[in-house]
């Protein structure tokens, strides 16, 4: 049996990534680091995202095997003493360490709360490894720790390459962290992570979600200040300020599953793993798809600057996403493609996967909006 001491357990990963690892390892038990939240105990919030992740599988019977093996220590990576949850008897005898937590914003960190969770609650984590004596610590990285680089990203340590934001920053130091801990470690990178590859959909929309969110409000407002029917074409003018790019890497929950709990069953032996797929998107199939599924003229997508109302709206709203819009680096696969074989890479997101899953985006998350409703075909 394996003792997993795990952190992230309530995020979009760190569920996904229970309910696969106790798919094919039944007698695994789970320590799972959590925070409560309002009038919700630490072990109410990860009962309900592990819930709600067998309900997303479609198997809400596994709920119940699930929970029997977790048991929950209610702390927080930034304030939590290592040596208290190291004394705590439910982390006694954790054989490896899962670290998932981190803060997933991409705007700028004014109050330095990004660097804290994802620097120095590794800090924290690698603090209790050391006094658990765990045989591994695996780490949930990012793809782009690699920054502003252009050309192929490989899967071992990243230079600096300046980075995009206060986010990757932070996740390239604490990765350096792990690498100098003298832990064996296993690293996982995931990229952007979007629905999975059946239908689209995702349990937690985060990122790029924001882009169709934001152009739907706007194609409301637009309509409803010129008192037009939003479910007609509107041309919203809209100009999207990157350089487009061929290398977007949209990555399906599914696939993040299914390689993080595969590669964590592996010989722990110092390994990166980029959990990106190889088969990136394009700025134009992205505009392609939007348009269609919100039925709004096509973008134009340039660093030509404008100063208008709409483009400091979107600069305000977006902008923390424009470099990943026009991104150009290559996230080698060498390590993944020896771990999990050409087949598990076989997979493509095309346009018609991409308007899939906006519909579906749209279908699950905004139901009671008849417009949109309407528009992807659902009314
Ligand atoms: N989502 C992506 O597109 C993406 C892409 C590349 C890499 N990643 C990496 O994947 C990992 C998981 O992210 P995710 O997508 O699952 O994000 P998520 O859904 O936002 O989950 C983040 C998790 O971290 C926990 N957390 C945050 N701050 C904490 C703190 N101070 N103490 C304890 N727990 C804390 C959250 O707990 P609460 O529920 O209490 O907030 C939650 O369980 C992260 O390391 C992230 O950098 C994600």
């Amino acid at each position: 049996m394996t003792k997993i001491f795990m952190t992230g357990v309530t995020g979009l990963v760190g569920s996904a990534f229970v309910t696969a690892l106790l798919r094919d390892c039944p007698d695994t038990q789970f320590v799972c680091l959590a925070r409560g939240g309002k009038n919700r105990t630490a072990m109410d919030r990860v009962g309900e995202a592990l819930r709600s992740q067998c309900e997303f599988e479609g198997t809400p019977e596994r709920f119940d095997e699930i929970i029997a093996h977790i048991s929950v220590v209610d702390s927080d990576v930034v304030t939590m003493d290592p040596a208290v949850i190291a004394a705590d008897p439910a982390a006694a005898g954790s054989d490896v360490i899962f670290h998932c937590a981190a803060d997933v914003n991409l705007g700028k960190d004014p109050t330095g709360k990004t660097f804290r969770i994802n620097y120095e609650g590794t800090v924290h984590m690698l603090e209790l490894a050391k006094l658990l004596k765990v045989k591994a610590f695996h780490y949930v990285s990012t793809a782009y720790v690699a920054g502003c680089k252009k050309g192929v990203s490989m899967e071992a340590e990243a230079e600096d390459s300046g980075f995009n934001n206060p986010y990757e920053e932070s996740k390239f130091k604490a990765e350096k962290l792990v690498r100098r801990s003298g832990i064996p470690f296993t690293i996982y990178r995931p990229a952007i992570i979007t629905g999975r590859r059946s239908d689209g959909r995702i349990r937690r929309p985060l990122a790029f979600y924001r882009i169709i969110e934001f152009l739907a409000k706007m194609k409301s407002h637009h309509c409803k200040k010129a008192g037009i029917d939003p479910t007609g074409m509107v041309d919203l003018k809209i100009h999207f300020e990157t350089l487009p790019s061929e290398r977007i890497y949209f990555v399906p929950i599914d696939y993040v599953q299914y390689a993080i709990a595969k590669c964590f069953q592996l010989p722990v032996e110092n390994g990166t793993y980029h959990v990106t797929g190889d088969s990136p998107v394009s700025t134009m199939m992205l505009d392609e798809a939007v348009c269609k599924t919100l039925n709004i003229a096509m973008m134009d997508v340039s660093i030509r600057k404008e100063n208008n109302e709409t483009a400091k709206l979107m600069e305000r709203f977006l902008g923390d996403l424009y470099p990943y819009y026009s991104a150009d680096v290559i996230f080698s696969q060498d390590n993944v493609r020896r771990a999990l074989g050409d087949a598990a890479l076989a997979w493509k997101y095309g346009s018609k996967e991409l308007e899939i899953m906006m519909k579906n985006y749209f279908v699950d998350f905004y139901p009671d909006v008849e417009w949109i409703q309407k528009v992807i075909g659902n009314l």
